[in-house]
């Protein structure tokens, strides 16, 4: 177990890891709410970040989810950067805008004055910037990794992390209230769709199939959260423990290999508890997921976890197993307040 070496990764990397977190620092103004985090999780995997209220847990799992960026440090998904500091970013837009201009340059050095001629390659300077900028907003694969072979590098935003695969819930539910817990799963898809929006308003035979398709997985996956029969139901006229497991469920259909669960049972009784960490152990044996999972409640913890990462004040007092954690000295203290001497 690591006690105190903040800088000793987690657990040693190997290839097949889901993630890896590199040395993340957080800072919001003066508060570090992050410091020098090193944070492996294994495929397949549970692992569970612990830690007293405002030990940047869920800044953490923002940091992860591209939603905040790191005051400095790396996030590695499946071997693939997706969060470090910027590089040759000025580059970027020199790419949007050189090759209009140089279309145009090149119109009026072979137009020889002839106005008409000059339009017309403005024309068509102004046809390739329509079809870059919106590329360059969108930034599909492609695009990324060719502005990578040549030396840029960005961040990941949000959705760029859910289409590599990690999904997540909130702390604070966020649901679409108004909608039906079906809908609410159908949203989560919207990323793997493939017809276009030409598609949809065409209801193109395609569009159509697909839709139907995407029906019968959002109530298997709902069924799978525990909500069968409840489809149809609005968000908001479910219990609340029903409206955690419409989150996990719509956090699933975005087929994620990586799943964040920011406290699942919190405000649970112990009945739903029991059944929300049946779900977790299923959602690995049964679709094959990693979890990282944010939890107070310390039996879900202890009994489900491989491995356990705790953190106060920014910084990773503890790593090791169940077993490690409940004897570890720091962690004790850190729960428990230290003991009179
Ligand atoms: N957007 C923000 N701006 C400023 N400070 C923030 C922001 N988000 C979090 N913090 C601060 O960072 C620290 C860590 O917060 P975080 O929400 O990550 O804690 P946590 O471990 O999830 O706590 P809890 O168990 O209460 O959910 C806290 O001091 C919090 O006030
Ligand atoms: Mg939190």
């Amino acid at each position: 177990m690591t006690a105190t070496a903040q800088a000793a990764p987690a657990v040693p990397e190997t290839p097949d890891d889901v993630l890896i977190a590199r040395s993340i620092t957080k800072q919001f103004g003066g508060l570090v709410a992050l410091r020098n985090i090193e944070f492996v999780i294994p495929r397949r995997a549970i692992v569970s970040l612990i830690g007293p209220n405002g030990a940047g847990k869920t800044t953490f799992f923002n940091v992860i989810a591209g939603l905040i960026p790191p005051t400095s440090g790396s996030i590695e998904l499946s071997g693939m950067r997706l969060i470090a500091p910027a590089r040759r970013a000025w580059l970027e837009p020199l790419l949007w805008f050189a090759p209009p201009l140089l279309v145009l340059l090149i119109g009026i050095l072979v137009s020889g004055g002839n106005i008409q001629l000059v339009a017309l390659w403005g024309l068509l300077a102004l046809l390739l910037a329509t079809l870059i900028l919106p590329t360059a907003m969108a930034r599909p694969a492609w695009y990324e990794s060719f502005i990578r072979r040549l030396g840029i590098f960005r961040s990941a935003r949000p959705n760029d992390i859910v289409r590599s695969g990690v999904g997540r819930t909130f702390q604070n539910i966020r649901l679409f209230h108004n909608m039906t817990a079906l809908e609410n799963v159908l949203v989560g898809m919207h990323l793997k769709l493939r017809s276009t929006p030409v598609d949809a308003v065409l209801s193109t035979p395609r569009h159509r199939a697909e839709e139907e398709e995407a029906r019968v997985r959002a109530a298997r996956y709902l069924e799978l959260a525990g909500l069968r029969g409840r489809d149809d139901e609005l968000a908001r006229n479910l219990p609340y423990g029903d409206q955690r497991r419409l989150e996990i469920a719509r956090a699933l259909a975005c087929e994620p290999v990586l799943l964040l669960l920011d406290e699942p049972t919190a405000g649970m009784n112990p009945r739903e508890t029991g059944e929300i960490t049946a779900l977790i152990g299923r959602l690995r044996t049964e679709l094959g997921l990693t979890v990282l999972l944010i939890e107070h409640d310390m039996r879900v913890v202890m009994g489900i976890s491989d491995r356990i990462t705790v953190l106060d004040q920014g910084e990773r007092i503890a790593e090791g197993t169940p077993e490690e954690i409940r004897r570890n000295p720091r962690v004790i203290e850190a729960y428990l307040g230290k003991p009179p001497s």
